[in-house]
């Protein structure tokens, strides 16, 4: 089983990578720092006796995303689990050098573009995409035409939770593709996850709320390893059970618009790779 999880320089991508890893898979690690990945590989090495392959990629480059993506192609030749697990909260509004909100190509746009161009393979292998998404999403309110919220109110919770909303609306519009898609809220973990926000302060003080990165991967490996990620798809899984979610995070619509605007965003071209 070829395993590829981006975010496993840390926290729940890390933690996934090790315990799929434990149970056989070939885990690949995508980050943006080497360093991080290679120390991540060698804890891994260790407590598995794998040690997985490493890909670096900053997602806040469509360019080194397309690279990333040709570099896979070149070296698996198949995919079974694509694990969309990076991801970053910013309480500061930050433009990359695309052009977009950070927290839009980051958490949205890049894993979308991952995704379609690794799509192919994913298919052929009779694989599975999973996606980390959040609670958060239940409160987002993503115009398609505003991915960015460059004419609404920017907050940083605003925009997170229209990424994480996104993450289901591309679970949704995957599933419709075919693909054994689905997503999940790893809980509240703590990780190096928003290290700037208050609110995210707060809560890994208050007695009881915060758990580990191996309890927020659990849904993760789940999802990897068990029927659940093929037999569901386009579901919202919390605590490695499909849980319920409001229509915004489903709806087939905006689902559709979203895909449509990502596409061209992106620069794929509308019809390539559907
Ligand atoms: N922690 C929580 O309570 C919580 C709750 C709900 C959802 N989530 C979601 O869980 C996922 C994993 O987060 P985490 O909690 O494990 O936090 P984390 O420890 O900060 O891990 C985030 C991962 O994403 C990577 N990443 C961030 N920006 C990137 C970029 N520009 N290019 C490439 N990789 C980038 C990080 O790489 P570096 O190591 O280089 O920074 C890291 O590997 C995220 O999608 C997050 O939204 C977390």
């Amino acid at each position: 089983m070829i395993t590829v999880i981006t975010g496993a320089s840390s926290g729940i991508g890390a933690a996934a990578a090790e315990a799929l890893a434990r149970a056989g898979h070939d885990v690949v690690l995508v980050g943006r720092s080497r360093a991080k990945l290679n120390a991540v590989a060698d804890r891994i090495a260790r407590a598995s006796g794998r040690r997985p392959d490493t890909a670096t990629a900053d997602f806040a480059s469509f360019e080194e995303v397309t690279r990333l993506a040709a570099d896979l192609l070149d070296r698996y030749p198949r995919i079974d689990v694509l694990a969309n697990n990076a991801g970053v909260m910013s309480t500061r509004k930050r433009l990359t050098r695309d052009g977009h909100e950070l927290m839009a190509q980051v958490n949205h746009l890049s894993p979308f573009l991952l995704t379609n161009l690794l799509l192919d393979r994913v298919r052929r292998s009779g694989g599975r995409v999973i996606t980390t998404s959040s609670r958060a999403a239940r409160s987002g309110r993503l115009d398609p035409s505003d991915l960015d919220r460059s004419r609404r109110r920017w907050s940083a919770w605003l925009q997170y939770g229209d990424t994480k909303q996104a993450n289901a609306l591309f679970t949704t519009a995957l599933a419709r593709r075919g693909v054994a898609a689905t997503c999940f809220h790893p809980g509240v973990i703590r990780t190096d996850f928003a290290p700037d926000s208050f609110f995210m302060k707060l809560l890994m003080v208050l007695p009881g709320t915060a758990r580990t990165p191996e309890e927020g991967a659990r849904t993760l490996v789940h999802l990897a390893t068990t029927g659940d990620g093929a037999k569901h798809p386009g579901r919202f899984f919390v605590d490695s059970a499909p849980a319920s979610a409001p229509k915004s995070m489903s709806d087939p619509a905006l689902a559709a618009a979203l895909w449509d605007v990502s596409l061209s965003l992106t620069g794929l071209s509308a019809g390539e790779k559907i």
